[in-house]
């Protein structure tokens, strides 16, 4: 695991953004796995400006996402589709037909579930997955459980995880109770693995999950072991680590 800890938030993005447009650069018909949440905000507009600039295109690129809240159509403005489209895809010359994110809707979970997987399959598997991590360790929406969930599945959100989240809602009550998660197992599948971390709140998780033993109670403990990780945090996510 190669940890980069930067000198603030803009840095962090720019960092993780050149590990994203390595990606597309040396291969232009990649694979890319894409996080929401706030953290990943600067890197994607970062990209933006790669394109804008002429110096990156996303025309050949396949991406899946993470994971979608279970209720929200594409066209919420907290869904994670509307996200995407909103922070990257709306601005740059990727095909919108081969941009994936689990769809929140359907009721049969394990086809729906089992669709995504076969998908990414189909593409080849994911060159290189961001993440962000979650108050709880969590990546993805893969909540502290007593287990690693292995492949895409709907999970019920821990009430910490609604909270967090429910800032960019009106209230707490409409915080979806379920989501669509790619599982430990899908993202561990990944060839390469981008994780960003910004600010304090993130301090203590960081250090449990890169520095701290591998268990399911810390979802991206996980990453210890997988052969590709960089982690890239800002100074204040990066405070607590020893390295
Ligand atoms: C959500 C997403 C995660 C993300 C996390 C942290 O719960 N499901 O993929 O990593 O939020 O978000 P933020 O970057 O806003 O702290």
């Amino acid at each position: 695991m190669r940890v980069i800890v930067t000198k603030s938030y803009d840095e962090m993005s720019r960092v993780a953004a050149d590990e994203l447009a390595a990606c597309v650069r040396d291969n232009p018909a990649c694979v890319l796995g894409l996080a929401t949440g706030t953290t990943p905000i600067g890197l994607y507009a970062d990209l933006v400006s790669d394109f804008e600039a002429g110096r990156l295109s996303f025309a050949g690129v396949t991406s899946f996402n993470l994971d979608e809240y279970v209720g929200l159509e594409g066209t919420h403005p907290q869904s994670y589709r509307y996200f995407m489209n909103k922070n990257l895809f709306d601005h740059v010359d990727i095909d919108i037909a081969h941009t994936h994110v689990p769809s929140g809707l359907g009721d049969d979970d394990g086809k729906v579930s089992s669709e995504y997987e076969l998908a990414i399959r189909q593409a080849g598997g994911v060159d290189l997955q961001l993440l962000g991590i979650g108050p709880n360790g969590h990546i993805g929406f893969n909540e502290p459980t007593d287990h690693f969930p292995v492949a895409t599945h709907r999970v019920e959100l821990t009430e910490s995880t609604r909270v967090a989240n429910s800032r960019l809602f009106d209230s707490l009550d409409e915080v979806p109770r379920y989501a669509r998660t790619m599982g430990i197992g899908t993202i561990m599948r990944a060839r390469k693995i981008v994780l960003v971390a910004s600010g304090e709140n993130k301090a203590q998780i960081l250090r449990d999950a890169i520095e701290g033993p591998v268990t399911p109670m810390v979802p991206a403990s996980i990453l210890q072991f997988h052969p590709n990780v960089v982690v890239v945090a800002d100074d204040k996510a990066g405070a607590l680590l020893s390295r």
